[in-house]
């Protein structure tokens, strides 16, 4: 045999589709000339190979050697294919054999002793080869990661030499099992928060229907603390969520993390993150800090220190789930389906509408601190919510626990079951016509609502959102219908 074909997997995004490394040996002067990868990475894989066949013990095979990966306008980045280039330089040689070969997909970097190194987005590849029916081999340090596809038959190999034996049917490679990939998460309580029952509500009705808020209070009044809490009240990760989750992390620079894979993210980006370092970028591109909230919480703290640009970018992947980021030639997409909450203080001194602190800012501090906000941003957020300072017996460390995070999500999970046992989805991603079907309003609720819109001039798309959010309130009280407390509730959230 002199031409060979081995299969592999590129990646764009959170997908992994196929490449075919295809490997011909001609007669010639010897040379291995790679086509199909961007040209600094063929020159660093060549060698390589070169240095791990040699390393095994092969002979390298006298004459012309071409390694063509296909389809050309893949997106291929360097190391991940240098395991199934040299297999398909052996392959082509007949030194394993072609039958076993096809039934197997391979990724890997090779060191030039031929060791397997570990690699970015192997989950991604290990869902696909398990949807395409072929078995799996990856570098030992990837395997637990790949042992996450349900149904695929993953093996993980130290050295080259091991999955040569194993193609070969004289040393197989043991099938990874999912280790412990299922450990329990480990949140911070909400039980540690004293008073804030206002703020405590807000935060379990967000959690319930999915739905972004904001908190706005002095410094040190626990908003953060509020925030770090929320993915405790949320309910567990489903299967696939958690898949989805750990694929995002996979490909982006944090790398796959077998401990947190059951552990609703909680991303907080610094203010002067940049653009591209919240929706994602670069060349590859590689997901940011709103993907690697996919399933999770994005909390923005000091909201109004954010720039308006970087704010802006949020707009899509809120709206739509997903960003796609586009670079050059190559486009890519990430899923980022978040939950939002902000935090900011009322004022740039921390203390506005606080009797007993004095707050020196004037009335232009304050309007151009709020002016700072992204208008789009705010009106994408469905419950704003005071954070005031706490009274004093409650802010002593021996005053009285508070509400404990596991019988909040309690709460939240028997609302949020109502909600998909009704329209599939949290409340936060009702559009016109499911509101129009799932959320009745009594005759109370409805002139309340008509009240509010009129005397606060309420646009159409707030008043959506008020009724997304008294729709959660009943959610949380088991009730059919919306009644007027859960409406005046929900108009009490209402921002400006
Ligand atoms: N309601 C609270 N219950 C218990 N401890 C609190 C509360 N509020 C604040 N603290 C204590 O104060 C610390 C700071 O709280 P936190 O960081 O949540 O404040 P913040 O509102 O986010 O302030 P900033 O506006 O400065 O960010 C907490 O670590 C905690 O020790
Ligand atoms: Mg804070
Ligand atoms: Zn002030």
């Amino acid at each position: 045999m002199t031409l060979a074909t081995v299969w592999s997997r590129a990646q764009a995004g959170v997908d992994a589709p196929p490449v075919r490394v295809e490997v011909h040996l001609s007669k010639g002067l010897p040379s291995l000339s790679i086509v199909g990868l961007p040209e600094a990475a063929v020159r660093e894989s060549k060698d390589r190979v070169r240095s791990a066949l040699l390393n095994a013990g092969y002979q390298f095979p006298p004459g012309r050697i071409v390694v063509n990966l296909a389809p050309a306008d893949l997106p291929k980045e360097g190391g991940r294919f240098d395991l199934p280039i040299a297999l398909g330089v052996l392959a082509a040689q007949g030194l394993v054999p072609p039958a076993a070969t096809a039934e197997h997909e391979f990724v890997g970097e090779l060191s030039l002793a031929g060791d397997l190194r570990a690699i970015r987005g192997v989950l991604p590849a290990a869902l696909a080869a398990q949807r395409a029916g072929r078995a799996l081999i990856v570098p030992a340090g990837n395997a637990a990661e790949a042992a996450l596809a349900r149904g695929l038959a993953a093996h993980g190999a130290e050295h080259l030499l091991e999955v040569c034996a194993h193609l070969c049917g004289r040393d197989e490679l043991a099938t990874v099992r999912a280790t412990d990939a299922g450990a329990e998460p480990v949140y911070p309580d909400l039980a540690d928060v004293r008073g804030q029952h206002g703020a405590r509500r807000a935060l379990e009705v967000a959690a319930a229907g999915g739905h972004s808020l904001l908190m706005v209070g002095p410094p040190g009044t626990g908003k953060s603390m509020l925030a770090q809490r929320l993915p405790g009240v949320l309910p567990p990760l489903a299967d696939d969520e958690a898949l989805e989750a750990a694929a995002v992390r996979s490909v982006s620079s944090l790398g796959f993390d077998p401990h947190g894979f059951r552990t609703r993210a909680f991303r907080q980006p610094h203010h002067t993150a940049s653009a591209v370092a919240l929706v994602g970028g670069g060349n590859p591109p590689r997901p940011g800090e709103a993907s690697l909230a996919h399933h999770g919480v994005l909390f923005l703290d000091e909201l109004p220190e954010f720039s308006r640009h970087v704010l802006e970018v949020l707009r899509e992947p809120l709206e739509t789930g997903r960003i796609v980021v586009s670079r050059a030639a190559r486009a890519a997409e990430f899923p980022a389906l978040f939950q939002l909450v902000a935090a900011m203080n009322p004022c740039p001194c921390g203390h506005a509408g606080d009797p007993r602190a004095s707050c020196r800012c004037t009335l232009e501090q304050v309007q151009r601190y709020h002016a700072r906000l992204s208008g789009p941003l705010l009106d994408r957020i469905d419950l704003r919510v005071e954070v005031p300072r706490l009274p004093k017996a409650l802010a002593r460390v021996d005053s009285a626990p508070g509400e404990s995070s596991a019988v909040v999500a309690a709460r939240v999970a028997a609302a949020r079951q109502r909600m998909l046992a009704r329209q599939g989805h949290p409340n936060a991603r009702l559009d016109q016509s499911g509101l129009r079907a799932h959320c009745r309003l009594d005759a109370a609720a409805q002139a309340l609502l008509d009240t509010a819109i009129e005397r606060l001039a309420l646009s159409a798309r707030a008043a959506h959102r008020i009724l997304k959010v008294a729709r959660s309130i009943a959610d949380l009280a088991d009730r059919e219908t919306v009644e007027a407390a859960a409406l005046a509730e929900a108009v009490g959230y209402r921002g400006k």
